[in-house]
C-alpha cells in the first residue's frame, strides 16, 4: 500500500508506533520497523543523551530499515537536556522524529538542517495547522481515545480525523483507538494516510515490558481506562487500578486546589516498577481504551502482516463487494 505517509518515511506498511514511555526501546522500535512499518524510541525514556546515543546505535544493530525518535515537550518536574537529545538524534544519523508536547519549534531548524523529516503528534485541528505552519513534515492526529494525553478537548477520531482532513495539506495519520485492519480503513477513509498505534504494540511479543502488561492489555475492556490530572489541565487517559482509584478520590475532595504534589506519588517515576517489574498497581500508566479490541500477544511481524492482510481484503471484498 503506498500513501504519502509511506513515501515521507519510506516504509513499507503505513504503520507507526508511537514514542511511549519505557517501552519504545530498541526491541520495540526494531521489530516494527523490520516489519515494515515505522517504529520509534521514546527519546526521554534514556536517562541523558549519551543514553539515547548507545540506543540509537543499539537499535540501527537490530534493524537496518528506518526507525525514528520520539521527543516528548511535556511538563515535567525537571526539564531534560532537550538539545542535548537533540544532538544524540543528528549524530545519531536518525531520519525521522515525532515530536509531541509542546510547540517543538525550537529546535526545528538544527533537526531540519540535518534532513530530518518532522512528524509532531497532537490533539486538535488547531494545533495541526501550527505544525504544518512552522514546517513539519506530516501530523499524527490523537483523538480522545487515545492512550496517553489526549488533550482538554475531547474529540474523539471520527470527528477529529475528517475535520484535520478538510484543514491539512500535509500528510497526517490517525493515532488513538487503532488496533487493526478496520481501523487503518476507516483511517483512511476519513483522510488519514496512515495509522499511529501505542498500546496496540505494547501487547507484542517483543515490547520489552514485563509480561503482566501485556496481560493487563489483554484483560481489559474498552470499560477500563480513566482520566486523571484533568484539574491540572495535563489529562491523561490511563488503566484503571488502585493507584488511580487514589488519584481520583483525591481530584474529588480537592477539586480546583488540586496541586500536582497531591497526587505525586501515583503518577511521578511509576514506570519503571510498572514496565520493568509488573508492579500493576505501582501508579498511574497510560493505556487506550483500544485495550477492549487486544485479545492476543503476536508478534509485530504478525500482527502488521495482518492488518495489510485484513485491510486490503477489507477494501477489495467487503467494501468493493457493496458496490456489486
Ligand atoms: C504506556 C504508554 C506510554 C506513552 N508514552 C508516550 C510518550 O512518552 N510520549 C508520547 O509522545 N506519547 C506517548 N504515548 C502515546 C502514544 O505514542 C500514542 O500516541 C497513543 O498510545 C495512541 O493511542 P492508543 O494507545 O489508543 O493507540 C504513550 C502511550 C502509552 C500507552
Amino acid at each position: 500500500m503506498k500513501t504519502r505517509i509511506t513515501e515521507l518515511f519510506d516504509i513499507e506498511h503505513p504503520i507507526i508506533q508511537g514514542g511511549m514511555h519505557y517501552v519504545g526501546l530498541a526491541e520495540l522500535a526494531s521489530a516494527v520497523s523490520n516489519a515494515g512499518g515505522l517504529g520509534i524510541l521514546t527519546g526521554l525514556t534514556q536517562p541523558t543523551p549519551k543514553d539515547l546515543a548507545r540506543e540509537i546505535a543499539r537499535c540501527r544493530e537490530m534493524t537496518d530499515k528506518p526507525f525514528g525518535v520520539n521527543l516528548t515537550f511535556l511538563p515535567t518536574v525537571n526539564s531534560p537536556d532537550y538539545p542535548g537529545y537533540v544532538d544524540a538524534i543528528v549524530d545519531g544519523g536518525v531520519r525521522i522524529v515525532e515530536t509531541a508536547g509542546r510547540n517543538p519549534q525550537e529546535h526545528l531548524p538544527k533537526l531540519k538542517q540535518a534532513g530530518v523529516r518532522i512528524i509532531h503528534k497532537c490533539t486538535s485541528v488547531r494545533h495541526a495547522l501550527k505544525a504544518q505552519k512552522i514546517g513539519c513534515d506530516a501530523v499524527s492526529v490523537d483523538g480522545f481515545e487515545c492512550g496517553g494525553h489526549p488533550g482538554e478537548d475531547d474529540i474523539p477520531n471520527m470527528i477529529l480525523l475528517p475535520r484535520a482532513a478538510e484543514e491539512l495539506e500535509i500528510p497526517f495519520v490517525s493515532s488513538g483507538g487503532m488496533a487493526d485492519a478496520r481501523s487503518l480503513v476507516a483511517s483512511l477513509a476519513l483522510g488519514a494516510e496512515g495509522m499511529n498505534m501505542g498500546t496496540r504494540f505494547i501487547a507484542t511479543k517483543e515490547a520489552p515490558v514485563h509480561d503482566n502488561v501485556k496481560q493487563a492489555i489483554v484483560a481489559a475492556s474498552e470499560l477500563d481506562t480513566r482520566l486523571v490530572m484533568r484539574p491540572l489541565r495535563n489529562t491523561e487517559r490511563v488503566l484503571n487500578n488502585a493507584a488511580v482509584e487514589r488519584v481520583l478520590q483525591k481530584e474529588r475532595d480537592l477539586g480546583d486546589k488540586l496541586k500536582f504534589e497531591d497526587i505525586y506519588n501515583e503518577v511521578a517515576g511509576v514506570y519503571p516498577r510498572i514496565m520493568r517489574e509488573g508492579e500493576m498497581d505501582a501508579g498511574a500508566w497510560s493505556c487506550g481504551m483500544v485495550a477492549g479490541l487486544i485479545h492476543d500477544i503476536p508478534t509485530c511481524e504478525e500482527l502488521v502482516g495482518r492488518i495489510m492482510r485484513d485491510a486490503e481484503a477489507l477494501i477489495r471484498s467487503r467494501l468493493g463487494g457493496l458496490l456489486g
